[in-house]
């Protein structure tokens, strides 16, 4: 087989018509997904088998759910850990146990998922962008500049499976004394000098969703070292009720019962999490090791730049991104990738990240015509978002060119990933 070495210009690229580097499609970006085995069989049926899928109580309760929490917690490294529905349930779970609601502001970055900003709208507040930098997480001074007297938090969103720099974003928020939430949705598992992407700020919130680097279809995770702080995000997500027994300890004597929601986690979903996280550290290991041969292999080419990532030790090695020079160059160069069988995406056109350009909230749209966020009568601030508003954040974003890395990748699949991405660089760069 050809080594990059051996590639001549006279190598017609897939998307001229040449042959492809490779036809077999790689495995897609479903980490933990794609290793459900049978651990997680075992936890299953150990639910099923004894009828008691609710987590307050059943015939014979496995108590999954409260085991999920205790090793997320410990693995975390933080002192409480309550499991949601959702990602995004765990979100406003944080959201709303820190108080915020119309009235208040919450800074969020440019590029993320679309539920960080929707979770901020969901509470009535509104959400107020910051641009990111180089590294596709929020720059820092942008944050900085865009906090009001409005402003009540902030959620910097580890994309992508990279932290953001956490150390000046938290110096910036005690200055103007805000609340951090952490998205770390991406990142399960990475670090930031060292401690859990999640445990830096008063809240880290994490997805369990198929996509995610663990998974259980859907789920969610909260996380903080807050007594006080757990409490309410546990009657919120609860109905209002405290009926978790770990509550006992922070909440010895009381339940007064608050107004809620239910984004229980059910036993079922906990018993494939308590097979999944003890995966954790292996897919992360998995991953960061493929990274680094992609990441050596691509210093070599002129005109390419990896992503910089704040604290590199820290990556969970899930995505590996790069921009070429210019957004009309990334742009053919991902069409040329994806043809010699590496599917790449740029962050742009992927197009489903980038919320300050989606109608949605430019036009307000929500289902009650009297749902308030930027129109609450609560509300004094000015922000509002338009198309265009971030040049800065668009440039990097149509540059970057992203790829999902699987831990079960064959050393022959990075190897063709890096053959097909010398190829196209010879060809077009
Ligand atoms: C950055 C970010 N935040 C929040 C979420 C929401 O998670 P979920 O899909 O589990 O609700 C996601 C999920 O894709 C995400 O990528």
């Amino acid at each position: 087989m050809a080594t990059h070495d051996s590639i001549g210009s006279q190598d017609r690229l897939a998307v001229d018509g040449g042959s492809p580097v490779r036809r077999e499609p790689l495995l897609p970006g479903w980490p933990g997904g794609l290793l459900i085995g049978e651990e997680e069989r075992a936890q299953v049926l150990d639910v099923l088998e004894s009828q008691s899928l609710f987590r307050h109580y059943g015939p014979r309760p496995r108590r999954k759910t409260a085991e999920l929490e205790r090793r997320f917690a410990e693995i975390m490294g933080a002192r409480h850990a309550l499991a949601v529905t959702s990602g995004t349930a765990a979100l406003i779970s944080g959201l709303a146990a820190l108080g915020i609601g119309p009235g208040d502001e919450v800074i969020v970055p440019t590029y993320t998922w679309v539920a960080t900003v929707g979770a901020v709208v969901a509470l009535g507040a509104v959400p107020v962008f910051a641009d990111i930098d180089e590294t596709l997480t929020v720059d820092p001074r942008a944050l900085e500049a865009a906090v009001s007297p409005h402003t009540v938090a902030v959620i910097p969103v580890h994309m992508r499976g990279a932290g953001a720099d956490m150390e000046p974003i938290l110096s910036a928020a005690r200055r103007h004394g805000l609340a951090v939430l952490e998205d770390a949705a991406q990142a399960v598992g990475g670090m930031y000098r060292k401690r859990r992407l999640g445990t830096l700020g008063e809240f880290g919130v994490y997805s369990l969703q198929y996509h995610k680097v663990i998974t259980t279809g859907e789920g969610g995770m909260v996380v903080t070292d807050d007594p006080r702080l757990f409490e309410r995000a546990v009657r919120y997500h609860d109905q209002g009720s405290a009926r978790i027994t770990e509550l006992d300890e922070v909440a010895p004597g009381g339940n007064p019962l608050l107004i809620g929601v239910n984004y229980r986690m059910n036993e079922l979903t906990a018993a494939v999490g308590v097979a999944q996280i003890e995966r954790m550290d292996w897919i992360i290991a998995r991953m960061r090791a493929h990274k680094a041969r992609l990441v050596a292999s691509v210093a070599g080419i002129k005109g390419l730049t990896v992503r910089p990532i704040p604290d590199p030790d820290g990556d969970t090695g899930a995505t590996f991104i790069f921009s070429a020079a210019t957004a009309e160059q990334s742009g053919r160069f991902a069409k040329a990738l994806t043809a010699e069988g590496v599917p790449v995406s740029v962050a742009w056109t992927s197009g489903q990240h980038v919320y300050y350009h989606f109608d949605q909230f430019i036009e307000r749209r929500f289902l009650s015509r009297r749902h308030c966020a930027w129109d609450c009568p609560h509300y004094r601030g000015k922000a509002t978002i338009t198309k265009g508003q971030f040049p800065r954040s668009d440039e990097i974003l149509k540059r970057a060119v992203h790829f999902d890395i699987h831990p079960l990748f064959t050393d022959q699949d990075v190897d063709d990933i890096i053959l097909a991405l010398h190829k196209v660089a010879r060809a077009l760069l």
